[in-house]
């Protein structure tokens, strides 16, 4: 399976429009040892060819055009394959609007994240302008379906959709109850290697389900939003702490990196990164402590065959 990291920070980017804060100020001024992400998305292909998209960030056109892989191969063409949605946060549905230029496109989601992006969204009548231009299919917990192509052959991929411990969207508090298909974990498995990697780019808590989910693949991706609980308030951005937003942190005794320590998954990524997040800081500690443990810090651009 190849992968290729579209984009790996959290709502915003890095640097986001509106942030003074001093990673942002940072990074565009070329003072700090950092590199700008966009809003995060990955690409996976059994072939190389075709590929499936998962999570269609805001800035998905610039992400496409970024990586030859995604170029179109004829006069109206793409190789993106499929969407695979994890949430109906902004961040990870947006791009699908951007894709509304009169191509057939193919969406898998949990039945929730599909009602919560089409139901009552008057913007959403832009992908549905002629019979097919919108395939959705959906996403049952727990069950490995086969990932295939609108003509109906077989990409060589299975995903999974898990429950993870998350909130629905903020802009659809009250109007949904909350509900486990609201957020999920993407496992992926190539049918020929049986090599598998699991996305889960937005986690509350590490729970035995969590745990079960990475066990097993050879590659997790897993969020890195903040580095501690009050990153937000530390530096006066705001009033929320990171559970307050369904974000586990990566460092201190109860975050990601100490709960995660025993995982046996030779690759293993931080994405939706915050741009207040240290980690950042490529001679930051907290870059180093992750690094130690044996983690990365996924950037745009990055691209493996596992
Ligand atoms: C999140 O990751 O918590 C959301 O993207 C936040 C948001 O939608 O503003
Ligand atoms: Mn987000
Ligand atoms: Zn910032």
């Amino acid at each position: 399976m190849k992968i290729k990291v579209l984009g790996s920070a959290a709502v915003g980017g890095f640097p986001q429009w509106n942030c003074g804060c001093p990673n942002c100020r940072g990074v565009r001024g070329g003072e700090l040892k950092a590199r700008a992400r966009t809003q995060e998305s990955i690409a996976v292909s059994a072939d190389g060819d075709n590929w499936f998209v998962l999570n269609a960030s805001p800035e998905i056109r610039t992400q496409i055009e970024g990586f030859a892989g995604l170029h179109p191969r004829g006069p109206r063409d793409s190789p993106i394959a499929g969407i695979l949605i994890t949430n109906g946060d902004l961040d990870h549905c947006l791009g699908l609007l951007s894709l509304r230029e009169s191509h057939p496109l193919q969406i898998y989601a949990t039945e929730q994240v599909h009602r919560g992006f089409t139901e009552s969204n008057t913007f959403y009548a832009t992908l549905e302008r002629f019979p097919g231009q919108t395939t959705w299919r959906t996403l049952q917990l727990g069950k490995e379906q086969e990932l295939k192509y609108l003509d109906g052959r077989t990409s060589g991929l299975d995903v999974q959709a898990l429950a993870v411990p998350g909130q629905p969207p903020l802009h659809l508090r009250g109007r949904f109850a909350p509900d486990p298909e609201d957020n999920v974990a993407f496992r992926i498995r190539d049918r020929a290697t049986g090599r598998a990697m699991i996305y889960m780019s937005g986690v509350a808590a590490v729970t035995p389900a969590v745990l079960a989910a990475i066990e097993g693949t050879q590659c997790v991706f897993f969020d890195g939003t903040f580095w501690a609980a009050d990153e937000l308030i530390a530096l006066g951005l705001g009033n929320k702490r990171a559970e307050d937003m369904a974000h586990l942190p990566i460092g201190g005794a109860d975050g990601s990196l100490a709960l995660l320590e025993n995982i046996k998954v030779p690759r293993r990524y931080y994405i939706h990164i915050n741009n207040t997040n240290p980690i950042l800081r490529e001679d930051a500690a907290e870059h180093a402590a992750v690094e130690a443990a044996g983690w990365r810090v996924a950037y745009d651009g990055l691209e493996f065959e596992l």
